[in-house]
C-alpha cells in the first residue's frame, strides 16, 4: 500500500467509527428530546417544589396501579392454619391470577401465540407501583415499625399476607443447634449486639453491624432531590431494612442497570440464607461474589446505576479488606431453614414424606423437569435461563412499564422456598400455585390439576 492508499484507507476508517458511534445519538435526538442516561444532578427545584410536583400525582398514580393489580390478581387473603413459615407466620394459597374467559384447563390446552393473540398471559411482567418514579418502596409492616423508611410520594401495593415474615427467622451454618436466633425480633442497630455477642466472631458482628447501619441512598438522603421527610430518613437505609434478618420483607425496587426506564425490571428483595451456596448474585447481573454484590449495592444500585448521582448524594464507599470482606463473611454463614424431611442428599425421606409430596418430588423430577434446572441438594443450577416468558405477550406498555423481554434470569435456589413469596425477580407470582401455573404454561406441561397440587406439596417440603 502506498502512502497516499494508506491515508484513504484511514479516512474511511475513521468515518466508519463515526457512524457506528454518532448515528445512535442522532436517533435518540430526533424527536428534539435527548434521552439520557443520567438522573438530574443539577437541581433547580427546592425540596418543596419536588415534593409538590410528587404529591400531585400521587393519588392518580396509586389509583391506576391497584386498578391494574386487581384486573390481574385476587388479592384478598387465603391462608390455612396448617401451612406456616419457618417464622410462624401463614403461607399465601392460590392461584391468585385472575384469568379472563378462560379456565386453567383451557390455557393449558393452548399454544404461546394462541395465548398472545388472545392477550390472556396471567403472568406478565409486573410493572412497580409508578414505575416513572421508581426506587426503593418498603411493605407497610415494615414502615409501621420504621417509620424513617416512609416515602411522603408513594406507598406500598402488595398486600401483607402475600409477603415474607415481617421479622423472618434466622438460622445460623456456624450454630445450627441453636435454631432461629431472632425469635420474632427485627434486627436493627438497637438490639443487634446484645443479641449476637458471644455467638459471632468480632468480624462477623462488625460486619453484622455494618448491615444494620443507614447509608445515603437515591430516595433517602440529605439532598433537595430526596423522597422522605423524616429526618432519621435523612441519614440512608440499611441491607436489612429490605433484607429482613438477612431473609426478605419484600421491599421492591428497580433494577439499575437498564435504560430507558420503561425497561426496567421491577424487583424484589432476594433472601440471603444459603448465599454461600451460590456462585451467581443478583437476577440479571451474574455478580460472582457476595462481595462484589455488596459493593455493588451500595455503589451502584443504591443509586439506580448512576455514579455521578451518588457522589452527590453522599455514597458511602466500604473498604473492601475491613467492611465489604467482614458484611459478607456474616452473610455467608445465613442458612436455609430446616428442613425436617430431607435427607442427606436433599431429597425427600421416604419415612417422613406424604405421598402426595412423594408424587410432587417424582414430577419435580420427571414429567415437569424442574429438576434440570433446579437439582437437588439446593434445588439451584447455580446458573442462568431464559425462559421466553415474551412468547405469551404482546410488547406494549402498562402503567409505565414495557411488557418487554425479561432476558437470561438467575435460578433462584427452592431451599426454604415456602418463606419467600411473592416469587420471581419481580414478584409477579404471588404463590407456589402461581409458580406451578406459571411453568405449566411457560414449558407446556399440560399437568392435571392433581399433579400441580402435589407439586406444591413438593415445595412446601423443601
Ligand atoms: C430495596 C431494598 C434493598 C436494600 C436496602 C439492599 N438490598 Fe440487596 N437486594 C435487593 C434486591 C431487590 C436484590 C435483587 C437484585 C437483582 O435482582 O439484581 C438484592 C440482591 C442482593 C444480593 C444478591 C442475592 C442473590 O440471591 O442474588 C446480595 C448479596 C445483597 N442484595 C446484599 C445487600 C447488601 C450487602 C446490602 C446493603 C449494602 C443490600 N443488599 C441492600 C434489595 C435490597
Ligand atoms: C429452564 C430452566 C427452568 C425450569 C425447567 C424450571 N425453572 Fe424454576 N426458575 C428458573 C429461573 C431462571 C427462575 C427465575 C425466574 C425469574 O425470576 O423471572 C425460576 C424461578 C422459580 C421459582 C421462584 C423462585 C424465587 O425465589 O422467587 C420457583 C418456585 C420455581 N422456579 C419452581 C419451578 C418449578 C416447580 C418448575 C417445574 C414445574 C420449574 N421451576 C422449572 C428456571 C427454571
Amino acid at each position: 500500500m502506498n502512502n497516499e492508499q494508506n491515508i484513504l484507507f484511514k479516512l474511511m476508517g475513521a468515518c466508519i467509527i463515526f457512524i457506528i458511534v454518532f448515528a445512535p445519538s442522532v436517533a435518540f435526538t430526533q424527536q428534539g428530546k435527548i434521552i439520557s442516561s443520567y438522573g438530574p444532578t443539577n437541581q433547580t427545584e427546592t425540596f418543596d417544589q419536588i415534593k409538590r410536583a410528587r404529591m400531585a400525582v400521587k393519588s392518580e398514580r396509586a389509583k391506576q396501579h391497584l386498578e391494574m393489580l386487581n384486573s390481574r390478581y385476587d388479592l384478598s387473603k387465603k391462608t390455612t392454619v396448617e401451612l406456616i413459615m419457618s417464622g410462624g407466620k401463614p403461607i399465601p394459597i392460590g392461584p391468585t391470577a385472575n384469568l379472563r374467559g378462560v379456565t386453567w384447563e383451557q390455557l393449558n390446552k393452548m399454544t404461546p401465540e394462541q395465548i398472545k393473540e388472545k392477550g390472556i398471559f396471567p403472568y406478565k411482567p409486573l410493572p412497580f407501583p409508578d414505575h416513572a418514579e421508581g426506587g426503593m418502596l418498603f411493605p407497610v409492616m415494615i414502615t409501621k415499625l420504621l417509620s424513617r423508611l416512609v416515602r411522603f410520594d408513594l406507598d406500598f401495593d402488595l398486600p401483607e399476607h402475600i409477603l415474607p415474615d415481617p421479622a423472618p427467622a434466622i438460622y445460623l451454618t456456624t450454630r445450627p443447634d441453636l435454631g432461629d436466633i431472632a425469635k420474632g425480633r427485627l434486627i436493627t442497630i438497637d438490639n443487634y449486639y446484645e443479641i449476637f455477642n458471644g455467638i459471632l466472631n468480632p468480624k462477623q458482628l462488625e460486619g453484622l453491624r455494618l448491615l444494620v447501619t443507614q447509608f445515603p441512598q437515591q430516595q433517602f438522603n440529605a439532598t433537595e432531590d430526596r423522597r422522605t421527610d423524616n429526618h432519621d430518613g435523612m441519614l440512608g437505609v440499611t441491607c436489612f431494612d429490605c433484607h429482613a434478618n438477612g431473609h426478605s420483607n419484600g421491599a421492591t425496587h428497580l433494577v439499575g442497570d437498564i435504560r430507558p426506564q420503561e425497561f426496567r425490571h421491577r424487583i424484589e428483595t432476594p433472601t440471603l440464607r444459603g448465599v454461600n451456596i451460590q456462585r451467581l448474585f443478583g437476577s440479571q447481573r451474574a455478580m460472582k461474589t457476595v462481595e462484589d454484590f455488596t459493593e455493588f449495592e451500595q455503589r451502584a444500585a443504591y443509586f439506580d446505576g448512576d455514579h455521578v448521582m451518588a457522589a452527590k448524594k453522599g455514597v458511602n464507599v466500604l473498604e473492601r479488606g475491613s467492611q465489604v470482606h467482614f458484611m459478607a463473611e456474616f452473610m455467608a454463614i445465613l442458612d436455609f431453614p430446616p428442613a425436617p424431611k430431607l435427607n442427606i442428599y436433599g431429597k425427600l425421606d421416604q419415612t417422613k414424606a406424604t405421598p402426595s409430596e412423594l408424587r410432587g418430588e417424582a414430577l419435580f423430577n420427571g414429567k415437569a423437569q424442574c429438576a434440570s434446572c433446579h437439582p437437588e441438594p439446593y434445588y439451584t443450577d447455580n446458573s442462568m435461563h431464559d425462559l421466553k416468558a415474551e412468547r405469551f405477550y404482546k410488547q406494549e406498555l402498562a402503567n409505565g412499564m414495557m411488557m418487554a423481554h425479561d432476558g437470561n434470569i438467575k435460578t433462584f435456589p427452592l431451599r426454604g422456598i415456602k418463606d419467600s413469596p411473592p416469587y420471581m425477580h419481580d414478584g409477579r407470582c404471588f404463590t407456589l400455585e402461581d409458580i406451578v401455573e406459571y411453568f405449566n404454561l411457560i414449558q407446556q406441561l399440560d399437568l392435571k390439576s392433581e399433579e400441580k397440587k402435589d407439586l406444591v406439596a413438593f415445595m412446601r417440603a423443601l
